[in-house]
C-alpha cells in the first residue's frame, strides 16, 4: 500500500469537511469546559464515524481498520478530545470482536452502530498500570448463572458517557494472566458506580473516571470467549487499537503543523516573514518528516489489523502497533512542542490552539501502554 484507494481519500475528504464544520469551532471551548461534546457526538452519529468498525451483519458501516485510522486521524487534527469518541468506541468492542459469542454481539453492536450507547474499556487498576496482570485485584466470582464483581478500575476513558464496559477481572487468581477474564458491564447494573472526573492536562472533554464495583451482579452470559482468556483478549485488542492511538497522535501532530504554517508566512520579524528564516524551515522540515514517517508506518499496521481482523496470522501486528503508537505519539510531542516555540509568545496563550495540541499530544505518548511498554514489547518480539 503506497497509495490510499479512491475510496479511502473521499473518506478523508468527507471526514476533514465535518471536522472544520463541526468540529474544530467546538475544540478551544470543550478544552476550556471540560465539557463533553455531546453535539460533536450527534454530528460523529449522523454521518456514521462514531463507530465505522462495526460489522455490516450487526448494523455498523463495516469500515476496515484503515478508515477508522483516517476518521481518527482527521477528527484529532482538530479536536482531540472528539476523536475520543471513535477511538474508544473501537477499544471497548474490538473485544467483542476477537472474543465474544454471536448473541453477545448481536446483543451489544446495534446499539453502538446506532449511536444510542457508547463503549469503554477497563484493564487498568490502581495498582496495576504497566504491569496489568500481575496488579489486577479486581476480582469476578463464579455465582450460579451470575457473576458477582468487586473492585476499583482507574483512568477509564469516557466513563459515566458510555453505556458499556468492557471489564477484564480476576476469576482465578492462582492462574495470573490466565485466571482473567472479561464482561460486559452496562451502566445502570447494581453496585455499578463512577468516581469523580480527573482534572487532566489534555483531552479535557474526555471524562475519564474511576468504575467501582461493589457486589455488582451480572449475568453469566456477559462473559467474553470463555474464563481464563480475558487477558490475551486485552493484549490482541491493544494490538489493534494502538494503531488507532497513533492516528490520534498524527491528527494532533497534522494540526498543529498545519496552524504554525500559516502563521509563519504571516508573521513579520526584521523586515520579513519568519517563514524566509532558514532556521525557521529547517523546523517545519523537521516537523513535516516526523509525521510523514509515523503517517506511513501507522497506515501499514492498519492493513496488518485488518488482516489480522479476517483471520489471517499476521505475526508482526503487535511489533508494528507498538512501533507506530510509539513513533507517532513521540512525533506529536516533539512537532507540538516546536509548533508552541515557532508562535512564541502567542503559541503560549491559549487565545492560540497550540498550547492545547500540545498538551493533548503528552497523553498519547501514556495511554494504551507507555511507550516504555510499547519499546519492551518491540525488543521482545525483535528478540524472541
Ligand atoms: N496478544 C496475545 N497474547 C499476548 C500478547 C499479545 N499481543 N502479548 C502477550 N500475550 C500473552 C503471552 O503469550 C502470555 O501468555 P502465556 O502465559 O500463555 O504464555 C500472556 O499473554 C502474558 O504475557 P506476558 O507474560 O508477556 O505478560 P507481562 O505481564 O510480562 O507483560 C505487558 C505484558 C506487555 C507488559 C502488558 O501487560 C502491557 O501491554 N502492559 C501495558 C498495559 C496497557 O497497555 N494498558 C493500557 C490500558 S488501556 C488505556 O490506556 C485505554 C484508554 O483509556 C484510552
Amino acid at each position: 500500500m503506497f497509495a490510499l484507494s479512491e475510496e479511502h481519500e473521499a473518506l478523508r475528504e468527507a471526514v476533514r469537511e465535518l471536522a472544520t464544520e463541526k468540529i474544530a469551532p467546538r475544540a478551544a471551548e470543550v478544552d476550556r469546559t471540560a465539557e463533553f461534546p455531546w453535539d460533536v457526538y450527534e454530528a460523529l452519529v449522523k454521518a456514521e464515524f462514531h463507530a465505522l468498525h462495526v460489522p455490516e451483519e450487526y448494523g455498523g458501516a463495516g469500515g476496515d481498520a484503515l478508515s477508522s485510522v483516517l476518521v481518527i486521524e482527521e477528527v484529532a487534527r482538530a479536536c482531540a478530545t472528539s476523536s475520543l469518541i471513535p477511538a474508544v468506541n473501537k477499544l471497548g468492542s474490538v473485544p467483542l470482536m476477537l472474543g465474544a459469542s454471536h448473541e453477545l454481539k448481536q446483543k451489544y453492536f446495534p446499539p453502538l452502530a446506532r449511536g444510542e450507547a457508547m463503549f469503554s474499556y477497563a484493564l487498568s487498576e490502581p495498582e496495576a498500570g504497566s504491569d496489568a496482570s500481575g496488579g489486577m485485584r479486581t476480582r469476578a466470582v463464579r455465582a450460579g448463572d451470575t457473576y458477582v464483581l468487586n473492585g476499583v478500575k482507574r483512568w477509564i476513558t469516557n466513563a459515566g458517557v458510555s453505556k458499556y464496559y468492557t471489564v477484564m477481572a480476576v476469576t482465578d487468581p492462582g492462574k495470573g494472566a490466565n485466571g482473567i477474564s472479561a464482561f460486559v458491564v452496562e451502566d445502570g447494573d447494581p453496585g455499578f458506580t463512577f468516581g469523580a472526573p480527573e482534572h487532566k492536562l489534555g483531552i479535557k472533554g474526555s471524562p475519564t473516571r474511576e468504575l467501582y464495583f461493589d457486589n455488582t451482579v451480572i449475568p453469566a452470559g456477559r462473559l467474553i470467549g470463555a474464563e481464563g482468556e480475558g487477558f490475551k483478549i486485552a493484549l490482541r485488542t491493544l494490538d489493534h487499537t494502538r494503531v488507532t492511538i497513533a492516528a490520534q497522535a498524527l491528527g494532533i501532530a497534522q494540526g498543529a503543523l498545519d496552524y504554525a504554517l500559516g502563521y509563519v508566512k504571516e508573521r513579520k520579524q526584521f523586515g520579513k516573514a519568519i517563514a524566509d528564516f532558514q532556521g525557521i524551515q529547517f523546523m517545519l522540515a523537521d516537523m513535516a518528516m516526523k509525521i510523514e514517517g509515523a503517517r506511513y508506518l501507522t497506515y501499514a499496521a492498519a492493513a496488518r489489523s485488518e488482516r489480522v481482523m479476517h483471520g489471517e496470522n499476521v505475526p508482526d501486528l503487535t511489533y508494528l502497533s507498538s512501533a507506530c503508537k510509539t513513533l507517532a505519539s513521540d512525533a506529536a510531542m516533539a512537532v507540538t512542542t516546536d509548533a508552541v516555540q515557532l508562535l512564541g509568545g502567542y503559541g503560549y496563550v491559549n487565545d492560540y490552539p497550540v498550547e492545547r495540541m500540545m498538551r493533548d499530544a503528552k497523553i498519547t505518548q501514556i495511554y494504551e501502554g507507555t511507550n516504555q511498554i510499547q519499546r519492551m514489547v518491540i525488543a521482545r518480539q525483535l528478540l524472541k
